[in-house]
């Protein structure tokens, strides 16, 4: 496995590399969610590349960036023990040398749900993975479902700049009590711990309503809403929506293919979740 940090030997090795060629971009602290996109970008390609930065622009200013966990030699490990053959761990001044001044804005669908809660989070993410796709020049990139928002973000920017990868979406990886996992997960407490498999328990009340019959977008939120109201340690509900996956526009009723999201505040923890109905 080689690791690279020099953003022109990057590009060079990924030139140069055996095509077709997979890239998994990750902020680091994996955990088996990272590792399943890892195993499955090392099955469908020849190459598999990986990235490990944790991109400053994605956070707003009172949010975790330095708190944000970091274990480069841990990581490494993880991806060698994956098999994977090139990993770029660029440094900040790199990707953002003095004078950087141009954005990636993806429009509405990153301003809504996360994008409102969040603002400017999806122009950060939306131009670091356009930099790491340009870097990179990958056949595939894969992305977790548990991110949902930031998957349909992610789809348009490649679309709309003409970048070239496919783009595959892995199903999330959850503990065994449903709560998915996120390197954010590391920030709860043992009491919060136990409390967070609601978030899952929420969507999943949300989808049975579903499933019987229910397909009235404010029903749904409802039922969604009573699992976090009857556990003392929510905070807070940042929003319940039902979306459509492509355009991300906000639903009443409830079609099959749907995505039901959630953010919840645990303290002072914000979780988020999806599932898709149907
Ligand atoms: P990060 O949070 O490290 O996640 C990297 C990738 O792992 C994302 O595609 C995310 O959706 C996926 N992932 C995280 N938890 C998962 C889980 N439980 N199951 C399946 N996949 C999971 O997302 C980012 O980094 C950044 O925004 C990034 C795209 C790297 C841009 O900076």
């Amino acid at each position: 496995m080689r690791v690279i940090s020099d953003t022109g030997e990057m590009a060079a090795s990924c030139g140069n590399a055996v095509r077709p060629l997979g890239l998994v971009p990750t902020m680091g602290a994996l955990h088996e969610g990272h590792l399943s996109l890892v195993r499955r970008a090392k099955a469908e390609n020849a190459t598999a590349a990986a990235t490990i930065f944790v991109n400053p622009t994605q956070f707003g200013p009172g949010e975790d960036l330095a708190a944000y966990p970091r274990d480069l030699p841990r990581d490494l490990d993880l991806l060698a023990g994956e098999g994977v053959d090139l990993v770029f761990t660029p440094t900040q001044e790199s990707l953002y040398p003095a004078g950087f001044a141009t954005w990636v804005e993806v429009g509405e669908i990153g301003e809504k749900l996360e994008g409102a809660v969040r603002p400017g989070h999806f122009r950060g993410v939306a131009t670091v993975v356009c930099k790491l796709l340009s870097i990179v020049r990958p056949d595939r990139a894969y992305f977790g479902q548990k991110d949902g928002q930031q998957t349909a973000v992610i789809k348009q920017l490649t679309r709309d700049l003409d970048l070239g990868p496919e783009i595959i979406v892995c199903p999330t990886i959850r503990e065994s009590d449903g709560l998915a996992l996120s390197s954010r997960n590391a920030y709860l407490t043992p009491e919060q711990r136990q409390a967070a498999p609601v978030v899952y328990q929420a969507l999943s009340a949300l989808e049975s309503a579903w499933k019987s019959g229910t397909t009235s977008v404010p029903e749904l939120r409802e039922r969604a809403l009573e699992v976090l109201r009857s556990e003392p340690s929510v905070e807070g509900v940042d929003y319940v929506a039902v979306v459509d996956p492509n355009g991300f526009h906000e639903l009443d009723t409830a079609l099959p293919g749907a995505m039901a999201l959630t953010a919840v505040r645990i303290g002072g923890v914000r979780l988020i979740d999806n599932v898709v109905l149907g």
